[in-house]
């Protein structure tokens, strides 16, 4: 991806128009991150605070997932952060079918550009989403979490990893324990230590 290119990409999520999202926001969120980059992560929607400020996953949800970051050696600054959706869907409600068919185009447009090595769906949503996109059969996230799924993207082949979403923390404090391990499979994968 070149500067310009990401620039580019970029306005046209800013000055989006495509779905009716696009009149309740106050900020789309196109996503952060170094470009190429070798893992991207996956959420489902900005929500309150993302809408407002323009990042994504500024929030609590957010915080866990910097933790979560940290807790593998790595920063924010290593790695692409985006969602499904660059709007905020309002009181934070499921996305709908139609605001996933126009939005997506922007997802795979970033994937053709970072060029990732390993996506990180997170959460339910966005799993099924990712999943349902490069033809690798799905399931429950409580099934899939944690485990790697080998996929074929336009740029070569990549590996997929859903995990829970970040937010679980909040509502099912228990499941802050599997967040945790599957992070720390997802650093041996990304030093070849795990197999996929
Ligand atoms: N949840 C998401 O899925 N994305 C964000 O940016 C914040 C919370």
């Amino acid at each position: 991806m070149t500067d310009e290119e990401a620039r580019v990409l970029n306005d046209e999520i800013l000055s989006c128009t495509r779905c009716r999202l696009s009149f309740g926001r106050s900020h789309a969120v196109p996503g952060e991150g170094p470009v190429p980059s070798r893992i991207v992560l996956v959420g489902e929607a900005p929500g309150e605070k993302e809408d407002r400020s323009g990042r994504p996953f500024a929030g609590r949800a957010g915080s866990v997932l910097n933790r979560l970051l940290a807790s593998i050696g790595l920063s924010r600054d290593d790695v692409f952060i985006t969602s499904i959706l660059k709007c905020r869907p309002p009181e934070n409600r499921d996305p709908k079918n139609d605001e996933i068919a126009s939005c997506k185009p922007y997802l795979d447009r970033q994937i053709a550009l970072l060029r990732p090595s390993i996506i990180v769906p997170m959460g339910r949503f966005s799993a099924a989403v990712i999943m349902g996109q490069f033809g690798v059969p799905g399931g429950r996230i409580s099934e899939i979490h944690g485990k790697a799924f080998r996929a074929e993207a336009p740029h070569g082949p990549i590996i997929l990893f859903p995990v829970y979403h970040p937010a679980v923390v909040t509502h099912n404090p228990p499941l802050r324990g599997d967040l945790e391990t599957d992070f720390r499979r997802l650093k041996e994968i990304l030093e070849g230590i795990s197999p996929v």
